[in-house]
């Protein structure tokens, strides 16, 4: 599937109609199309042994979602405490819930445990701090740092400037203490990419977590339950991008399996199982933000300004993402054109789009953000006093809900004594 037909749910009529009960702008997600997708992750990786994709919240945090996710056999992927909370509020319990922290406050470590939460621990220093804070649990893992290696990509950087995760020494010492500390059941947990499109990146991170698998069985003795391939799994952004094939991508990692899990007799009962947190390829292309053109400025460049700002989504201005733009109508149209695509805050990154060529866009038109279902909303921030819009879910059975209603002025003075 390439990213060259960029759809939408609703067609012109359909959207004037709902923009009458919901006035943009607002994220609108599609639960039947990100159903078909989990159910395609699941197809895929399900030839694993103990599969799990422990979708990551952060993408996402709406327990409308999550729940849905979770009635397709998804778990959740936690990194603070509110995540924690909202994978609870969506029904998920105990082992269901990865809790991948880092720089760990206390209190966070406490409502892990009280969840039951696989804990995924980012430091060596940790361990300690989590015996003394909430105690050991029966289940850990740990957050492999493979430093210089020639991963490493534009978001997440190179993996020896990450602040993330153990060096090789770090984690062979780390199993034996935790082992000796009463620790049964172990993990091994790695995430070195982010929006990562190439398949070869995702066998390689595979194969290294599981020559790490069969070193540790060897110099310590101890045999991992999982090896959790993290999230970093590209979308197609870009019209002319591929998306992922997962039936190839597992095959890659399949073959990685046999070659050195198998032949390494690692004596583990069950066999190793394989979990996933992949949060932007789960949702991401089934979400869009909804918008509506309201001015055009012509000085030394052309701008469109939409009524949804860079407080909505920050993407675009944060990391220079490419998101297609639609204008709902006029997808046919040839371009008229290049226009920078803006918010109204008063910074010049707040931008959807720089110099990209548009058709004819009035005041009023429905102007459409692609591929905004994942760290869309969730990055959103209330800079200059901006309200977060809401969020609307079109249901399989084709009616649509407001499953966030948007921000109001008492929610912004909420926190003022
Ligand atoms: C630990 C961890 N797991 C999973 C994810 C999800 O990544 P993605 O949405 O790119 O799949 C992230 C993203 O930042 C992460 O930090």
């Amino acid at each position: 599937m390439s990213g060259l037909a960029k759809t939408f749910p609703l067609s012109k009529k359909e959207l004037e109609e709902l923009t009458n009960t919901y006035p943009t702008p607002f994220y609108l997600y599609d639960e039947k199309a990100i159903r078909n997708n989990a159910r395609r992750i699941t197809g895929a990786f399900g030839v694993f042994p103990g599969f799990k994709e422990h979708f990551a919240v952060k993408a996402l945090p709406n327990p409308a979602i999550l729940k849905i996710l979770a009635e397709e056999g998804f778990g959740a992927d936690c990194s603070s405490l509110m995540e924690l909370l909202l994978a609870e509020m969506a029904g998920l319990k105990g082992e269901e819930i990865m809790f991948s922290s880092n720089n760990t406050p206390a209190e966070e470590y406490r409502e892990a445990r009280r969840l039951g939460a696989v804990i995924n621990l980012d430091d060596f220093s940790h361990i300690e701090f989590l015996q003394n804070s909430a105690g050991l649990p029966e289940l850990i893992s740990c957050r492999y740092n493979p430093g210089p290696i020639k991963a490493g990509n534009a978001i997440i950087g190179k993996p020896e400037e990450a602040k993330y995760g153990f060096t090789r020494e770090q984690i062979l010492a780390a199993y034996p203490l935790l082992q000796e500390n009463g620790v049964k059941r172990f993990g091994l947990h790695t995430m070195v990419a982010s929006n990562e499109l190439s398949l070869e990146y995702h066998i390689e991170t595979a194969r290294m977590l599981f020559e790490l698998v069969v070193e540790i069985k060897e110099k310590t003795g101890i045999s991992m339950e999982f090896a959790n391939l993290g999230g970093g799994v590209g979308i197609p952004y870009e019209p002319e991008d591929k998306a992922v094939d997962y039936q190839d991508l597992v095959k890659g990692i399949k073959a990685a399996y046999r070659e050195i899990i198998d032949p390494a007799c690692l004596d583990s009962h069950p066999p190793l199982g394989i979990r996933i947190e992949w949060g932007r390829a789960v949702t991401g292309p089934y979400g869009w933000l909804v918008t509506r053109a309201i001015h055009t400025k012509n000085i030394y460049r052309s701008y469109i300004g939409l009524d949804a700002c860079m407080a909505d989504f920050m993407r675009p201005a944060i990391y220079g993402a490419y998101h297609h733009i639609s204008v709902l109508g006029r997808e046919n149209e040839t371009p008229v054109g290049i226009f920078d695509v803006t918010g109204s805050l008063c910074e010049n990154n707040d931008k959807f789009a720089v110099q990209r060529p548009l058709p004819k866009i009035d005041s009023g038109d429905f102007v459409i953000i692609h591929d905004a279902g994942a760290h869309g909303r969730a990055m959103g921030f209330n800079y200059n006093g901006k309200l977060r819009c809401g969020e609307l879910l079109v249901k399989s059975e084709g009616n649509i809900v407001q499953i966030r209603r948007p921000e109001t002025a008492a929610d912004y003075f909420a926190t003022i004594e």
